[in-house]
């Protein structure tokens, strides 16, 4: 099966060969053609150029004329915990009320309160309530997602969560990558026992994870009042004999050293950084950690953003997620991501297109097959409704620019699920 898409009004990110992520000066490059064709066969991209070279004497049986539209990659959302039971509406309301994201979790409210419902949640209902973000955010863009556990805090329900992302791996055809959250909070029920816990966790769940093949990374929410340094390196250096790589939760309100030691056990990416100390930023030189940043998240709590000018003004790299969770986000909206990221962090438009796209990729080790368009990588692509360019993408933020999305080669509308 061959489809040419032609008359295209700008194909947006293209490489010839694959790279593993663009940082620094090279995150402001974006590499575009106008008027292009793309030939996508069966599931993968086979070629593309501009109209000038497109070859004469191919059989196609499909032929899309894209006049005035656009092809951008799906978005690569590297960070969200989209399976979770209900919602903590009831905490927005309090936040609107005066009361700050630490103080409701100090009542027992936050990640506690999204693990108790949880746990009451059966397997399917579960399965059911994520089944319909992941549908919501493929309609927005999405490509590839990676999902974390982290809302059971038991071995039972934590095992629940991730059976439910394997499922959705199973049943739905965008790439996941499954993260194993299990030090997200200390559960009630091992109050003042942290050390207690991270026993439990490592001896206990981390074990089943990694037989059942449940998770590729494992993650650790690092910051005061949740896990502290030397947690985040035991649990990392238990990950690490079990193969799962870390990509981890730090300096979302504190940096007390969780960059550094994400980059001792070689994370694939550090995220939230909204605190960035010059420290913090100096050691992710030259290595091959992803920095993640999450503005939905600042938005929706008022939070600092992440620094991005001043980290890719230091030649660092940096991809954009969502966050995508019933507490610090409950948005799983890409678009709005690079809208935020250029408006409130000050990232150009290529920087956050590059950022939400090939950074994204290989923030969950997706960069070989996702994240740009590219001969032999996945035809999981956007085509845009008739817009001036890719800056209006951002610009026109809270609009919805995509007119269809193609996943895999196939063309992916709300009814295909
Ligand atoms: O990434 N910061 C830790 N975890 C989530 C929020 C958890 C919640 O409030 O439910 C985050 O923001
Ligand atoms: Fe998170």
């Amino acid at each position: 099966m061959k489809t040419v898409f032609i008359n295209i009004k700008e194909l947006v990110q293209v490489e010839n060969s694959p790279k593993k992520f663009v940082s620094g000066k090279e995150m402001n490059i974006l590499p575009t053609l106008k008027n292009a064709f793309l030939i996508i066969e069966n599931d993968v991209i086979s070629d593309f150029g501009i109209m000038e070279k497109l070859p004469n004497n191919i059989h196609f049986n499909s032929i899309i004329d894209l006049t005035d539209k656009l092809i951008v990659p799906t978005w690569c959302d590297s960070h969200t915990h989209i399976v979770y039971a209900g919602t903590r509406v009831q905490e927005f309301t309090d936040r609107i009320h005066g009361l700050t994201y630490e103080e409701i979790a100090k009542n027992g409210g936050g990640i506690l309160n999204s693990a108790k419902l949880l746990q009451k949640t059966s397997e399917d209902d579960l399965y059911q309530q994520s089944a319909l973000r992941l549908e919501e955010i493929i309609q927005l863009g999405t490509g590839a997602v990676e999902i974390k556990s982290g809302y059971g805090l038991t071995k039972d329900a934590e095992l629940k969560m991730l059976r439910v992302i394997k499922k959705l791996k199973d049943n739905y055809p965008i790439a996941i990558k499954a993260t194993f959250l299990g030090a997200h909070a200390l559960p009630s029920a091992f109050k003042n026992r942290k050390n207690e816990y991270l026993t439990d966790v490592i001896e206990n769940i981390l074990p089943i994870v990694a037989k059942e093949k449940l998770a590729e990374f494992i993650d650790i929410f690092c910051e005061t009042g949740y896990f502290s340094v030397e947690d985040t390196e035991q649990l990392l250096k238990a990950g690490k004999m079990y193969g799962l790589q870390p990509k981890i939760h730090v300096n979302q309100f504190n940096a007390i050293g969780g960059v550094q030691a994400g980059l001792k056990y070689n994370a694939l990416s550090v995220d939230h950084l909204e605190e960035m100390r010059p420290e913090d930023i100096e050691s992710l030189k030259n290595t091959n950690t992803m920095p993640v940043a999450l503005p939905s998240c600042s938005y929706f709590l008022s939070i600092p953003y992440t620094p991005a000018r001043q980290m890719i003004d230091a030649g660092l790299p940096l991809a954009l997620a969502t966050d995508y969770n019933p507490g610090s986000t409950p948005s799983g909206n890409m678009n709005f991501v690079v809208s935020t990221a250029c408006i409130k962090m000050k990232m150009t438009p290529e920087e956050a297109i590059n950022a939400a796209t090939i950074n994204g990729a290989y923030a969950m080790g997706l960069e070989k097959t996702h994240g740009s368009i590219c001969k032999g990588k996945k035809a999981s692509f956007f085509i845009t409704k008739k817009i001036p360019g890719y800056s209006f993408i951002p610009y026109s933020f809270g609009n919805n620019h995509i007119e269809t999305i193609y996943i895999n080669g196939l063309k992916t509308t709300q009814s295909s699920f």
